[in-house]
């Protein structure tokens, strides 16, 4: 293996290293920053102040790099190298060099905000500004982990890595830090605008065909070399593995392909959720005379580098998380990249030699619809979760926080405005009993709600699966063939009516127990056409889950309730304390309207057990939202109008004029009596406009 470029910097590093407590680190993807660095500080002595903590954004990315440098070290994974990420930890008492989740370390602050564990902690991928990494570089500048009360007598390393991009900003941050730059060497990329989409694709999912025709034009006409291909999720890129499989068996190697040494094409996929075994080939180098084609997310632009690559074909479009105004929630969207994105994917070709990388966008898409730099998550996503655990760390005043990137302030407001919708903080902007339970779930708020709830009425052995399997990627599997599609339709539906009420939740709930009872739950997840991966996942999750919840519940203060009425009633009940700001009544033929303030319409998703019933329901809740052509809800389940009646007037109760004090200072009493009266005269209101539905 030719030597990282890190290498000939390692005494330096190290010295910089113990010569700051604020560190930049900076160098071209591959250089060797994720895997080097923690075992250069380790071999230097480092961990014997603590661990050295190392965090990504993405979870495949602690998981992989784990891998690798605990067989680098020789060490077994899980004992002196380990990884943790959401619902699965794989270190020891022994773990000295930990990967792990930005979200992971976040949650490790709140339980110990001196981190006193750590000797070295090393903000990873800091260009991708993730949101709970913006948050992290924060709380590591306000110096959270040291002065003031949490005080601790040896001093924090802070090590912030980050590709080429934005180091002189996050050095500025820091004080004016160092920026520790390892010399690169990197080859000359050829980029091509091949212009076979326009804007019209923008909406569509059209160019995956255009990426699989490019694919193959540059396997049968460029010399040796391995492609990759740059696409937006796991579904696009297992149809996209599908259409090459099947055009790259009519090759006929004597006449179609220019270069002969080349006589296959070894086809890899490469997203999040993909299992580890999996993975591991990805980085392994094809046999002889085979041409290695990974098609992956942007997971392989910076998080993974990916030896041998000499071509790459970029779609032009990434899948991220957005505050979309018109469903007022996160909505998955695919857009189009940036362009500094672009060149980061394009750079992937130069790794060990000269590279082309083929653009299936033309010029004038990129000039019109590609931004310079992508918007930081931060900027752009619900920060409900990230101001509650603020407030949990006494951060009182959340906008003047420290954010390398500030968000709208209305963002904030509205983050406020939810959390009190769930009681989670006070009208003076203090974090309640309740908040503090909820921030030890890695769950959506909502949902949090819905297990406690659950758990103070004594029912949380029905919720605790169910949020167990909305954490795990989709079970229900959608076969591409028509017939075999009917026929898991058929054994859907089965399940759907053997739970009795038609309802996703309770379905959810009835192929998580039918698969537990059952004797072999693999192959009657075969039978049944459902993921028995994803539902295994579920079955630890759960357990995690209810492992927090009993801990909450030993507490002293945690009070419970009798209910009076049906096993079903009890259950949807539950549901609306968490899914209230979810509500949509029937409107017009077979569509909804939401009663969060936005009145949109809404239809149910095809997917759904109640898709097709509409006409026998009034009022539902929802999980989440597709925005596609139309507005899906999914994930639905029927309720009843007086649920919901004395939650729905809180979604309208604040205002944002109100908030933005509470955000800023301490209120003082008199203020909070001059609202109680508005507000007591808004319920008024409210219910009789209640009286005329
Ligand atoms: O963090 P940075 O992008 O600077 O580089 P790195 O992730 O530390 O990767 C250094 C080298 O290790 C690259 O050449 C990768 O190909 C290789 N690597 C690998 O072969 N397998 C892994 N699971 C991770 C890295
Ligand atoms: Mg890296």
């Amino acid at each position: 293996m030719p030597r990282l470029p890190i290498y000939q910097q390692k005494e330096r590093l190290v010295e910089a290293v113990r010569c700051n407590a604020f560190l930049v680190v900076t160098g071209e993807t591959g250089s060797g920053k994720t895997t080097q660095l923690p075992q250069y500080l380790f071999q230097a002595g480092f961990w014997k102040g603590g661990k050295i903590g190392v965090t990504q954004p993405r979870r495949v990315a602690a998981i992989t790099v784990a891998q690798r440098v605990s067989h680098e070290m020789g060490f077994t994974l899980g004992r002196e190298v380990g990884y943790q990420v959401r619902f699965d930890d794989c270190t020891s008492k022994d773990t000295v060099i930990k990967y792990m989740t930005d979200g992971c370390m976040l949650r490790e602050i709140l339980a110990d905000p001196g981190l006193t564990q750590y000797g070295v902690v090393i903000l990873d991928e800091a260009h991708e500004r993730s949101l709970n990494t913006d948050v992290l570089l924060g709380l590591m500048k306000k110096n959270h982990c040291r002065g003031g009360s949490h005080s601790r007598s040896s001093s924090l390393k802070v090590i912030v890595m980050s590709a080429t991009l934005e180091t002189e900003k996050l050095s500025a941050f820091f004080g004016r830090c160092p920026v520790f730059t390892i010399p690169g060497r990197t080859f000359p990329v050829s980029e091509q605008f091949c212009n076979l989409i326009g804007p019209k694709d923008i909406d569509g999912s059209g160019y995956v065909k255009e990426v699989v025709n490019m694919v193959l034009d540059v396997h049968t006409s460029e010399t040796a070399g391995d492609i990759l291909v740059f696409l937006t999720g796991q579904s696009e890129i297992e149809r996209a593995c599908d259409m090459l499989f099947k055009k790259a068996e009519a090759i006929d190697y004597r006449y179609d392909v220019r270069d002969r040494t080349v006589d296959g094409l070894l086809i890899l996929p490469l997203y999040g959720s993909m299992p580890t075994d999996q993975q591991r080939q990805i980085f392994q180098p094809p046999p002889a005379g085979v041409r290695k084609c990974v098609v992956a997310t942007n997971i392989a632009a910076t998080s993974l580098t990916i030896s041998g690559i000499r071509y790459v074909v970029d779609s032009g479009f990434v899948k991220q998380l957005a505050h979309n105004s018109r469903v007022g929630m996160d909505v998955l969207e695919i857009v189009p990249i940036s362009k500094s994105e672009a060149e980061q994917r394009a750079g992937r070709a130069g790794r060990t030699s000269e590279g082309k990388c083929f653009r299936i966008y033309g010029r004038e898409f990129w000039e019109k619809y590609m931004p310079d730099y992508m918007v930081p998550e931060i900027q752009r996503t619900s920060l409900t979760s990230v101001i509650l655990t603020l407030k949990c760390l006494g951060v009182h005043d959340v906008i003047r926080f420290p954010y390398l990137d500030a968000p709208e302030e209305r963002f904030i407001l509205s983050a406020l405005k939810q959390l009190y919708q769930f009681d989670a903080i006070d009208r003076r902007g203090h974090v309640t009993e309740l908040g503090r339970q909820m921030v030890q779930f890695p769950l959506p708020l909502g949902l949090t709600r819905v297990l406690l709830r659950a758990a103070a009425l004594g029912c949380e052995e029905l919720m605790l699966p169910i949020a167990a399997m909305l954490s795990v990627e989709n079970v229900f599997i959608r076969p591409g063939h028509p017939e075999k599609q009917k026929e898991a339709e058929t054994k859907h539906r089965e399940i759907a009516s053997d739970a009795g009420k038609n309802n996703d939740f309770t379905m959810m709930l009835s192929v998580f127990e039918k698969c537990k009872s059952s004797e072999s739950p693999s192959s009657w997840c075969r039978e049944n056409w459902i993921h028995w991966r994803a539902v295994k996942s579920a079955f630890s999750v759960e357990s995690q889950l209810s492992e927090i919840l009993l801990r909450i519940k030993q507490q002293r203060d945690f009070s419970t309730e009798e209910f009076e009425g049906s096993q079903s009633e009890l259950f949807r009940q539950c549901l609306c304390s968490g899914y209230f700001t979810n509500v949509a009544r029937r409107s017009i033929g077979k569509s909804f309207c939401t009663m969060d303030g936005h009145g949109s319409t809404v239809h149910i998703h095809p997917s759904s057990a109640l898709f097709g019933e509409e006409s026998q329901l009034d009022w539902i809740i929802f999980h989440d939202v597709l925005v596609t052509s139309r507005m899906y809800v999914r994930t639905v389940c029927p309720i009843r109008y007086e649920w919901v009646k004395d939650l729905l007037p809180k979604l309208h109760e604040v205002d944002a004029y109100e908030l933005s004090n509470v955000a800023r200072e301490e209120v003082t009493e008199e203020e909070v009596a001059k609202w109680e009266s508005k507000e007591a005269f808004k319920r008024q209101m409210g219910d009789q406009c209640d009286s005329s539905i």
